[in-house]
């Protein structure tokens, strides 16, 4: 059969015996078909890549999705009332109510991915931009209006400042006519997005602008918008470059008799966009001090503060949201992957009350989001995840300490080969030193060029039946990102092929790295 479906990614797959094919998956299980017709068990600790926080195919999920297409679930019914999605909408409100400190309702927009969701907060922050300007324009126009109504009458002479704006001879006309002209120049500044270095929020045009691996961004560079990246650890740095670039309108205000001329700011700044652990950027925790510098950034910079919790969200480090451990309340959140509960692939964009731009309904929309069966699939999701007051936010946080403490006792052993664990809940990162110089050259050609950890990852497989990959922009790193049912079994055997592995590298015994 002619391979055509993204055959050279498979032949890079094939390199470290990752090409395997998976048959069937339940829990944190997945099975292989292998030559003899079996089907051996491989533990799955990429998780979907964060969308399993309920494991693969979780039995209460397949048998409420079952029960949707058995009643005939009308899946694609657009334009009509849906109600299941505003039960998805208040369901998630009751979670931010609790856990939030946002003092308002988030209005919910849906979407199909984790990617299409950031497009929908950065066109929707931009609509409220543009909106703001629309405002701005408005009231330039009335004021000027006035002014030249005022001198006309003779109840307004120009000010200094204006006679030099006119120019020579120049009367109120001169003064607007050059003021409009410098206006439609600031107030046509493109929009730029603020987002941290070595985030992650899409591949799609719009959402990779804010990817800041230059790997998957630079070569589409040209066909978003502007993203300036800010270090976590020191977001003021943003505002020395806000205050050079800052645009200026001229606003032309008739003040007891003079015409003054005023520098208004226009709005440049459409966003920052964060997540609260970053995940495919290398499992790197904001701290609760760097989230309020940041917020103050906004609040500096009067932009919508967009935390992104695709990756962090639903339940994956011990609490709905990640975010509000570390105080951090975003005026917009995004949320996808384990929402949709390993069947449905939605996602959501939430946008507090105060913040929302109606006509954006009106402005966006795609053929599937809001269907009726991934919002009945999501508002069981929510329903497992909130029950028991809870129960499987608790489990999620025992479940990621025992697997922590796991990991920081392989690292213990090889302080030499493993350089950090990192992470909270289920979303944990085990990032081993850097390996470019080894004595081998082997692995040093693999720590070289970025395959290093597909190399661990084929091993792990090959030896232990474990499924891991490293994260795509911090290749020494293993996402770790088991279901909030991985047991001490499954542990104990991630804990054995890691340190099977460091032993391997601590000795250099590259041909194990070897796939046959
Ligand atoms: N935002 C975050 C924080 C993500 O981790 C991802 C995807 C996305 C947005 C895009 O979602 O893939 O559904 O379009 N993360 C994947 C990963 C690629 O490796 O964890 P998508």
């Amino acid at each position: 059969m002619d391979e055509l479906a993204e055959r050279y990614l498979g032949r890079a797959l094939s390199a470290w015996g990752l090409d395997v094919e998976y048959v069937r998956a339940e829990g944190d299980l997945m099975y292989l078909a292998d030559d003899d017709g079996g089907q051996p068990a491989v533990t799955d600790f990429v998780g979907g890549f964060g969308s399993l926080f309920f494991g693969h195919n979780h039995p209460e999920l397949v048998a409420h999705a079952r029960s949707l297409l058995d009643a005939g679930t009308p899946s694609h019914a657009q334009l009509s009332q849906r109600t299941e999605a505003q039960r998805v909408a208040s369901a998630l409100n009751a979670i931010t109510r609790r856990e939030l400190d946002a003092g308002e309702p988030y209005e919910v927009v849906f979407a199909n991915s984790g990617a299409e969701a950031v497009e929908a907060a950065m066109k929707h922050a931009e609509l409220a931009r543009v909106f703001r300007l629309g405002a701005l324009t408005g009231e330039l126009a009335e004021r000027a209006r006035a002014a030249r109504a005022q001198v006309r009458s003779g109840e307004a002479a120009l000010s200094p400042a204006a006679v030099e704006l006119a120019g020579p001879g120049g009367d109120i006309d001169a003064v607007l006519e050059e003021a409009g002209r410098r206006n439609a120049e600031a107030l046509g500044r493109a929009p730029e997005f603020f987002a941290l270095e070595g985030g992650f929020h899409g591949k799609l045009v719009g959402s990779l602008q804010l990817t800041h691996n230059p790997t998957f961004r630079l070569p589409f560079q040209a066909l978003g918008a502007r993203a300036r990246f800010v270090p976590a650890d020191q977001p003021e740095d943003v505002l020395k470059y806000v205050e050079a670039e800052q645009p200026y309108v001229l606003d032309i205000v008739a003040e007891d008799g003079v015409v003054e001329v005023r520098r208004l700011a226009v709005p440049f700044v459409a966003g920052f966009v964060v997540e609260p652990i970053q995940g495919e950027g290398g499992i790197n925790e904001l701290t609760a001090q760097q989230a309020e510098r940041i917020s103050d950034v906004c609040r500096a910079v009067r932009c919508p503060l967009i935390v992104d919790e695709i990756q962090t969200g639903a339940g994956r480090t011990g609490s709905f949201f990640a975010s509000s451990r570390i105080g951090l309340t975003g005026d917009y959140y995004t949320l996808a992957k384990s929402i949709g509960g390993g069947l449905a692939k939605t996602s959501m964009l939430l946008v507090r009350q105060s913040s929302y731009v109606k006509e954006f309904e009106l402005l966006h929309s795609s053929t599937y989001a809001k269907d009726s069966f991934s919002c009945a699939v999501t508002e069981k999701v929510l329903e497992m995840l909130e029950r028991d007051d809870g129960a499987a936010y608790r489990q999620a946080a025992e479940r990621g300490t025992r697997l922590r403490r796991a990991l920081e006792e392989v690292r213990a052993e090889f302080p030499d080969v493993v350089r950090r664990v990192r992470g909270r809940g289920l979303l944990l990162g085990f990032e081993f030193a850097d390996q470019s110089a080894s004595g081998s050259p082997m692995i040093r050609n693999y720590a070289r060029s970025g395959f290093f950890g597909f190399a661990v990852s084929g091993f792990l497989l090959r030896k232990y039946g474990l499924r891991l990959m490293p994260t795509g922009s911090a290749p020494n790193t293993l996402r770790i990102q088991p279901s909030y049912a991985i047991d001490d079994a499954a542990i104990d055997r991630l804990a054995a092929g890691l340190h099977d592995i460091c032993a391997v590298l601590r000795h250099q015994d590259a041909l194990q790295l070897v796939h046959p």
